[in-house]
């Protein structure tokens, strides 16, 4: 088969971590006999300095005309005065928000060769960590309404938290499929206690329960998931929430694996077409100096196979060469360990590779 590709790689280590996950897919599609075709896009603040706009029009069109998108990073100092519709983060929010990517899926697992790497003790983690956050990601208030006004305390600002039956009843529905293949459990995450938003959300979550009756349900505040995450992470495992909330947890749930250069997501609509990107930021300090992990990003390249081209093999193939370099003692400078090697990105790709 012959899939198109559109490539963001944007910023900071984006593009040397996206090299990786391209020669990584080249050899999988030379293995399993198919081609990818890539189409190299701008977005972020590569794309304001040479179009003076984050997401140019040009860069949506060519995604949407694509099987798949992969995304780097985006972001960095340089642009960070910039006013809020400028800034480079606008093209990741706008291309979820264009190609209606609205379930964001998360993985945090805890490989058996970084229990070292991971900051919790021993006996937290020792049943093993394999936690999926399933985040709203077109909704909340990332996209509502936004704005400023005066008042008697000085100028305010707002930015409007708004959940719909239908956004919350499709993101449930994901959750819950995905639980079904999985271990069956979804905790859904809420702060029903005090948002109205959540109020609704958690009605909408217990109605769509009654189609599921095979999978377990429960329910937490936000801020009492946050704790628990740290105390029993190895009881959850599918965890379904609104944008922010999955925004937060999910950074969390990242440091269960190690490292944030280790957790790659998915972000999917209704049809096949999906985005990839690792959830680490563009890390500007360590940009071009060959030492980001790119694991993050190749995973998520085993992700595009699995959920939008529905090739398992390749996949798992992907996978199992990661686990295969970890348990070689192989280990960028985020996930390093006493006794173990220390490589550069460019050596980790190639590792990999050489192991699928
Ligand atoms: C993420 C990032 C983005 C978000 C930023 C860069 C807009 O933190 O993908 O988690 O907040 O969604
Ligand atoms: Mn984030």
């Amino acid at each position: 088969m012959n899939y198109k590709i559109a490539v963001v790689a944007g910023d900071g280590i984006g593009p040397e971590v996206m090299e990786q996950n391209i020669l990584v897919l080249n050899e999988i599609g030379k293995k399993f006999g198919h081609t990818f075709e890539y189409t190299h896009v701008l977005g972020g603040g590569c794309a304001i300095d040479k179009f003076g706009e984050p997401l140019p029009q040009e860069t949506i069109d060519v995604c949407k005309a694509s099987d798949s998108v992969l995304l780097g990073a985006v972001g960095g100092w340089q642009w960070d005065t910039l006013p809020g519709d400028k800034r480079p983060e606008r093209a990741l929010l706008g291309l979820r928000g264009a190609l209606g990517l609205y379930a964001n899926l998360r993985p945090a697992t805890l490989h058996d060769a970084l229990k070292d790497a991971c900051p919790l003790k021993p006996e937290l983690v020792k049943n093993g960590v394999d936690i999926m956050v399933v985040r709203e990601l077109t909704g909340g208030m990332y996209f509502g309404e936004k704005g400023r006004k005066q008042t008697d305390m000085g100028e305010a600002a707002y930015d409007v938290e708004q959940y719909s039956e239908k956004e919350v009843e499709r993101i449930t529905r994901k959750a819950f499929e995905i639980a079904r293949k999985r271990n069956k459990h979804v905790t859904n995450v809420d702060k029903q206690n005090v948002l109205e938003s959540s109020r609704l959300w958690r009605s909408v979550v217990l109605e769509v329960a009654k189609d599921y009756p095979d999978v377990e349900l429960d329910h937490l505040y936000v801020d009492n998931a946050s704790m628990q995450l740290i105390m029993r992470p190895t009881t959850f495992d599918v965890i379904v929430t609104g944008n922010i909330f999955g925004d937060i947890l999910s950074d969390e749930a990242s440091q269960m694996t190690g490292s944030i250069g280790m957790l790659p997501s998915a972000s999917l609509g209704e049809g096949s077409l999906g985005m990839y990107e690792p959830v680490h930021g563009s890390a500007p300090d360590i940009a071009g100096k060959d030492i980001a992990n790119p694991i993050a990003t190749i995973l998520s390249g085993a992700m595009m196979l699995k959920y939008s081209f529905g090739l398992l093999d390749e996949a798992k193939c992907i996978e199992d060469a990661v686990t295969k370099v970890l348990d070689d003692g192989y280990r960028t400078g985020d996930i390093m360990s006493d006794g173990m090697k220390q490589v550069g990105c460019k050596e980790m790709g190639k590792l990999i590779i050489e192991r699928l």
